[in-house]
């Protein structure tokens, strides 16, 4: 008999029931990934439209297909609910909803503590809650127990069993793939750890068991700081590089060639995203608690966040060269998503670059195959409406500059040469292009 058919006290796979609640960029994947395996999965959102799509068959999110979603609803492995009430007979519910910043940018951990009470009054002795979400060590054990224990009744390790385990979604990165990453778990008692790991090996090849929630918490935690401060390290050599006429990227892809003890990070406009913004923050106001300062997060935040400023300066300084002022003319910002093959533009960037050369009086417009049109946000409600460009040479060759913010693959880059006048590429997007003298500043 295999691990997955003990699972919650002789629960075979085929009847095995998971309710994945918040189906956005990490909930989805992951509930494809447990129906595909055989699993009975029901997706939980709070946003009706999502789960009329899905029961359509429609995808909203680019790289996962609708055919993806329609094969697993034919197999009755996936459906989609606004109905709280079927975690009743669920033998796992997997939390996960977003974890932004409020805006004091403090942990807006509001999602967790709402799914917790939704789910609270429907929970039966004996299943297992996990939450995904990424978020300061204690909040499993503490707060999202304490909700769940105080609308519920039952208790946590006795009752219900209680987890946490980081997602590592990659969107846009085709070797990401949800089997094959492996998933940090930590349960808050041993009993709650074998349950997550037995539910995980369902569906993920390799499960890496921690001793505690907090120490899982803590794991996704670091991997975030890490990128967001290697970033920051390469962000700023950018700017000394470039001060001394040094190509950064073309030293990063020789440093690159070390077969030891060196990682390759690139520079570019700024932070943007979902995580890499956001999360160091997570840890450095749950640091205050403890009275300690996380000095190289707050060192890589001030150095990311000005980076669009420093792009600014490049786009003033080339238009100048060229007897032009920011003021009246037009720029067009390449890739509105915060990285490559990807519609994803939350915390974009591109967003900041546009606004700042809006408020210095340039008349800017976008272009991205992926951002058709940019739907109403709470943080950048200026831009909801505004379409993108179209792609031809009339269209590219009207602006005066060409600002490469996110370099798509689908982007035939050597088009732009031939058709703009002038390009800042800020991601090393042009460099196996023919282009003339000048014509491309590296910011
Ligand atoms: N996107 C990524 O690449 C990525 C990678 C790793 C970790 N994460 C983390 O995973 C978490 C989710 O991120 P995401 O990108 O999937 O977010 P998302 O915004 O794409 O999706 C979240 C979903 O949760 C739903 N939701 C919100 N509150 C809800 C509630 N109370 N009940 C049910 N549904 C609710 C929303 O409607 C939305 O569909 C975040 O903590 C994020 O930091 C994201």
């Amino acid at each position: 008999m295999s691990r997955l058919v003990e699972f919650r006290g002789g629960v075979s796979l085929t009847s095995m029931k998971i309710c994945i609640v918040g189906l956005g960029y990490v909930g989805l994947p992951l509930a494809i990934q447990f129906a595909r395996c055989g699993a009975n999965v029901v997706g939980l959102d709070i946003d009706a439209s999502k789960v009329v799509a899905i029961n359509r068959g429609e995808s909203y999110i680019k790289h996962i297909a609708a055919e993806t979603i329609a094969e697993n609803l034919r197999a009755n492995k996936l459906l989609a609910s606004t109905d709280f009430s079927c975690i009743r007979q669920a033998d796992a519910v997997i939390i996960c909803v977003p974890t932004p910043l409020n805006k004091n940018r403090e942990p807006d951990i509001s999602y967790i503590l709402d799914t917790g009470r939704r789910i609270a009054p429907h929970l039966s002795k004996g299943t297992l809650v996990v939450l995904e979400s990424t978020t300061y060590p204690g909040t499993t054990d503490e707060d999202l127990r304490r909700v769940i224990e105080e609308n519920s009744g039952l208790k946590a390790g006795v009752d219900f069993y209680l987890a946490f385990s980081p997602e590592r979604e990659d969107p846009g990165n085709p070797n990401s793939v949800v089997a094959t990453i492996p998933k940090v778990v930590g349960g808050f008692t041993r009993a709650c750890l074998e349950k997550a790991v037995a539910l995980y090996s369902i569906a993920i090849k390799q499960i890496v068991p921690v001793s505690s929630c907090r120490v899982a918490e803590a794991t996704k935690l670091l991997e975030n700081v890490f990128r967001s401060v290697n970033i920051a390290l390469v962000n700023e050599l950018k700017v000394i590089y470039g001060a001394m006429g040094i190509d950064v990227w073309e030293v990063i892809n020789a440093a690159k060639t070390k077969p030891f003890g060196f990682m390759a990070f690139y520079p570019g406009p700024g932070l943007g995203g979902h995580c890499i913004p956001i999360d160091p923050f997570y840890l450095s106001w749950k640091a205050r608690e403890y009275g300690r300062n996380t000095r190289f997060i707050e060192l890589a935040g001030e150095i990311n966040t000005a980076m669009p400023e420093y792009v600014i300066r490049c786009v003033a300084d080339a238009l100048n060269q060229h007897a032009k002022a920011v003021k009246g003319s037009r720029i067009l910002v390449v890739g509105l998503a915060y990285k490559p093959d990807v519609d994803d533009e939350r915390e974009s960037p591109s967003y900041v670059l546009m606004t700042l050369l809006r408020e210095r009086g340039a008349d800017v417009e976008y272009y991205d195959p992926y951002v058709p049109i940019i739907k109403p946000t709470r943080e950048h409600s200026q831009w909801a409406g505004k379409e993108s460009v179209r792609w031809n040479e009339a269209v590219i060759a009207s602006f005066d500059l060409i600002l490469i913010a996110t370099n798509h693959s689908v982007i035939d880059y050597q088009e732009l040469a031939d058709w703009a006048p002038f390009i800042i590429d800020t991601r090393n997007a042009m460099a196996d292009t023919r282009v003339a003298p000048g014509q491309v500043w590296k910011a």
